[in-house]
């Protein structure tokens, strides 16, 4: 059973239905306060794999399961009331056959109540996609830099130039004609993101592409400067989260070690205080 109910949430249709419209604004989380935080102002919230690399220490997202997918997507969905919640299929829940694919996005969309699930691949994965649109799972496509595929793509490098530009695009083309209902660009230039969002008809999410995109997604840990690990260029930090707690820990080390923590209003005394008796 769905692990929550949010009928006021909009759809894979209402986020079709977005193209070329007001820009969609979209972050990822992975726990319940970070979602609490961002439903008001996002219209899709993507539990994405990258949870593996900013909490869990992964050195990629190839080792994140469907078990941590899951644990992460319910505890998301408590958290939203208002988004549309994305769930991302990890490496290796869908690649082998369509019929893999639909039971591993069922289950993710059963168990936490995602709207959608996303998963990496252009052409190669189109067969699949229709496979789960046409059994009534909504799929966001993700073209261009796909970090599953980061063994066979050269690194983590742009997708996209000179030569290479054709085959992106047909990859956004053949998501939105296998039925996904938008499609991530990341890590491609940001005139083939302009022409891209031009030419296919579903809403194009951009991460380091362009501002041209129908809409923009961010890792929130990236840009909130959580995550230190490295900085990619399309990460615009909006705050620097992680050096202000590593200064409240360092600061409330330096308390304890010269007994400043606890001061008297952070401890009890043997009796309750009295109250005022009424005037
Ligand atoms: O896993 C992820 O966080 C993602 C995006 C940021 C698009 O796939």
């Amino acid at each position: 059973m769905s692990a929550t109910t949010r009928n006021s949430a909009p759809d894979a249709e209402d986020i079709r239905a977005r193209k070329g419209g007001a820009p969609l604004v979209s972050l990822t989380a992975y726990t319940t306060p970070m979602a609490q935080l961002m439903d008001a102002h996002c219209d899709f919230v993507l539990v994405g794999d990258s949870v593996g690399m900013v909490l869990h220490g992964l050195p990629s997202t190839l080792g994140v399961t469907m078990e941590m997918m899951i644990l992460h997507g319910k505890a998301v969905a408590r958290g939203l009331s208002r988004a549309m919640l994305v769930i991302d299929m990890p490496f290796g829940s869908y690649e082998e056959s369509p019929a893999q694919a639909f039971r591993n996005a069922a289950r993710l969309m059963a168990e936490t109540g995602a709207g959608a699930v996303k998963l990496e691949g252009g052409t190669r994965m189109a067969e699949t996609i229709r496979f789960l649109v046409d059994r009534g799972i909504p799929v966001m496509a993700h073209v261009g830099l796909t970090p599953q595929s980061v063994n066979t793509l050269g690194g983590y490098r742009v997708q996209g130039r000179a030569a290479e530009a054709e085959r992106v695009l047909a990859d956004a083309r053949a998501v939105a004609e296998a039925g996904a209902f938008s499609v991530v660009l990341e890590k491609v230039p940001a005139r083939l993101a302009d022409r891209i969002t031009a030419e296919v008809p579903i809403p194009t999410i951009g991460i380091g592409a362009s501002a041209g995109c129908d809409g923009q997604i961010l890792v929130v840990d990236d840009m909130l400067g959580f995550f230190q690990a490295f900085r990619p260029k399309f990460v615009k930090r909006y705050a620097e989260l992680g050096a202000n707690a590593e200064a409240a820990i360092a600061e409330y080390a330096a308390d304890v070690r010269a007994r400043r923590f606890p001061a008297p209003e952070h401890v009890f005394a043997d009796e309750p205080p009295k109250k005022e008796p009424p005037k």
